[in-house]
């Protein structure tokens, strides 16, 4: 295994991965880029050709190609591993699959040839004609019905059935695969989804694992949704997450909303951190995937209190593992693909303003319930307490429940009386561990680092010449040190200088060390000039800790009454000083 990682890594260019996603310039010897992993306006994002690995000053996310696939697609290292492996061409001796695994291939399968098959008759055939017509009322353009793979499910019994049996598939699996359900009496079985606009439900990796069936017309159900199977359980899915994560992780917030046709139009005009829950309440599932993303969440459900109820729990799970948690209020009536088609411009600005998920609470039991009779206040009361109690912070507390108290018009007092007797929203407690660790910055002294990231980027002919002009006194940074001398000691070996080979001598904690120094970003200057500033700024350094000291001497020799040796001391104290304001 280790074999084919090392044999991956040879064969990918690892700025032929990043520049899939990003596009590179060319800086020096590396590659620079506005960072993917988080949100700049000049780029800190650093890729090494030589040395194959990135690293982004701004949010210290670095690495090698695999761990950038897999840190910008969100998936694991086995994941990332099987991915690069077919992009470089190289065959994983894989371990043998489970039969469990093979069959989930085989439902990722049936589902893929199912997604296609309705969406050649959503957008090639006369059959799909009435579907296409709906979506396209919808508001949704070509592309997104492209992009998301769109479909319709005819409404015969059995096309659907008999076109994944004829590719080999058994009934058995059809059946499995929950397209399909067993007629009541006798054999066979008749397709699950019939007349309906089909939307794809797509795994975290992309990967179609079921479906969701609309209705053309006012039919109820509206929605029908593929039951659970080997590859699809409902309370794990984010509609969507596949294509958002990148922005969400980006954004490092989630919009949440709660249907597939929300978090299309909300996709399409441009807010790609979106993913929808359909309908039902958050899971604690749906929090751990999202929290390894985000650290904010943007609600963005209907106003109505059953989804509001719904939801409690869920909001409380997402706090507790540490999201912090908005909410934007809709007009009345109105679910977020209207709202959006209807007012881009607006909708972004709710977006972008999005107040704490409190004051969509009291917002929305203000709406509905009086605060000037007392009935209401007591509803009004009764809905926002459990929230306010649930609060870990008391300074949160103390302050959202002086502004119920406002708003009710009744004295803080009773209120914290009232609290005492109410219950916090229960929820399990989702582990916010999976929030990633990013790898930690050495914090190399600034004018030193930069010194040794010049040196590295002199043309290798001349690094013997140049490393010759620092002296070991001159770099105070230890692990600067370490390097130094190893890298003297390497150029007394070698006749020619790879940056490549070097940093195959060095040992863990030095390579990274010397990853860093050679992807810090440099200006576009004349090298030697640089070189020689940079210089100049450490071995200034190295005059300024000389001279104090030197001051400490004095000191002591004064105390001592050592004249003699003061005045030796003194005068090179004003050498020094000469040097340090550059008279010299
Ligand atoms: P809604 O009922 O709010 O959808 O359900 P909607 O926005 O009014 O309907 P359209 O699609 O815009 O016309 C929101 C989501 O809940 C799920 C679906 O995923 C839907 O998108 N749902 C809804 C179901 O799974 N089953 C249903 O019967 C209804
Ligand atoms: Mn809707």
């Amino acid at each position: 295994m280790a074999d084919q990682i090392e044999e991956i890594k040879r064969k990918l260019d690892i700025v032929d991965v990043v520049s899939s996603y990003v596009p590179l310039t060319k800086s020096g010897k590396n590659y620079k880029a506005l960072c993917p992993f988080h949100s700049e306006k000049t780029p800190s994002f650093m890729v090494s050709p030589t040395l194959q690995i990135f690293k982004c000053f701004g949010c210290s996310e670095g690495g090698d190609a695999l761990s950038f696939y897999s840190a910008i697609e969100g998936v694991s290292f086995g994941e990332a591993l099987k991915e690069m492996a077919k992009r470089a061409g190289v065959k994983l001796v894989s371990r043998k699959q489970s039969p469990e695994e093979r069959q989930k291939e085989k439902f990722y399968e049936i589902n893929r040839l199912a997604s296609d098959f309705f969406h050649h008759l959503l957008t090639k055939h006369d059959v799909g004609k009435p579907a296409l017509g709906f979506l396209k009322k919808r508001g949704l353009s070509k592309d997104s019905i492209e992009e998301f793979n769109l479909g319709y499910a005819p409404r015969s019994w059995d096309s659907l059935g008999r076109f994944i049996v004829k590719k080999g598939y058994t009934v058995t699996d059809l059946l499995q695969s929950g397209l399909a359900s067993r007629k009541d009496q006798g054999r066979g079985y008749y397709d699950f989804f019939r007349g309906r606009a089909m939307f794809p439900l797509r795994s975290s990796t992309g990967r179609v694992i079921g479906f969701s069936g609309r209705a053309l017309g006012d039919e109820q159900p509206k929605y029908i949704n593929t039951t659970e199977t080997p590859v699809f359980e409902k309370r794990r899915l984010l509609y969507n997450f596949d294509l958002a994560k990148r922005e969400i992780k980006k954004k490092k917030t989630a919009i949440l909303v709660e249907g597939e046709l929300d978090a299309i139009a909300l996709y399409e005009k441009g807010l790609k951190n979106v993913t929808a829950t359909k309908g039902t309440a958050l899971s604690s599932e749906q929090i751990t995937t999202l929290s390894r993303f985000a650290n904010n969440l943007l609600l963005c459900f209907d106003r109505d209190a059953a989804g509001l109820e719904a939801t409690k729990k869920g909001i409380f799970i997402a706090q507790s593992a540490g999201l912090e948690v908005r909410a934007i209020l809709l007009p009345e009536g109105k679910d977020p693909d209207e709202a959006i088609r209807e007012d881009e411009d607006g909708f972004k600005d709710l977006v972008e303003k999005a107040p704490p998920i409190f004051d969509f609470y009291l917002e929305s039991a203000l709406s509905r319930f009086d605060p000037l009779t007392p009935l209401g206040k007591k509803k009004i009361a009764g809905e926002i307490l459990p929230v306010v109690k649930s609060l870990a912070n008391e300074v949160e507390k103390a302050g959202y429940l002086s502004r119920l108290a406002k708003e009710l018009d009744i004295d803080e007092k009773v209120l914290w009386k009232q609290l005492e007797k109410e219950e916090a929203i229960e929820g399990e407690r989702v582990f916010a561990s999976s929030v990633k660790e990013t790898s930690k910055s050495s914090k190399l002294p600034r004018k030193e680092a930069y010194l040794f990231a010049m040196l590295f980027s002199v043309p290798p002919s001349r690094i013997k010449s140049t490393i010759r002009k620092i002296a070991l006194e001159d770099i105070k940074d230890l692990k600067l040190l370490a390097l130094l001398e190893a890298l003297k000691g390497y150029l007394k070996d070698i006749k020619r200088f790879r940056l490549e080979n070097f940093s195959g001598k060095l040992d863990g904690d030095l390579r990274r060390v010397f990853e860093e120094l050679v992807l810090i970003p440099l200006p576009q200057t004349d090298v030697e000039e640089e070189f020689a500033k940079a210089l100049a700024a450490v071995k200034k350094g190295r005059f300024i800790r000389e001279r104090k000291e030197l001051l400490v001497q004095v000191r002591k020799a004064e105390k001592a009454e050592k004249p003699a040796q003061v005045k030796k001391l003194q005068r090179q104290i004003q050498e020094l000083s000469r040097k340090i304001d550059g008279k010299d």
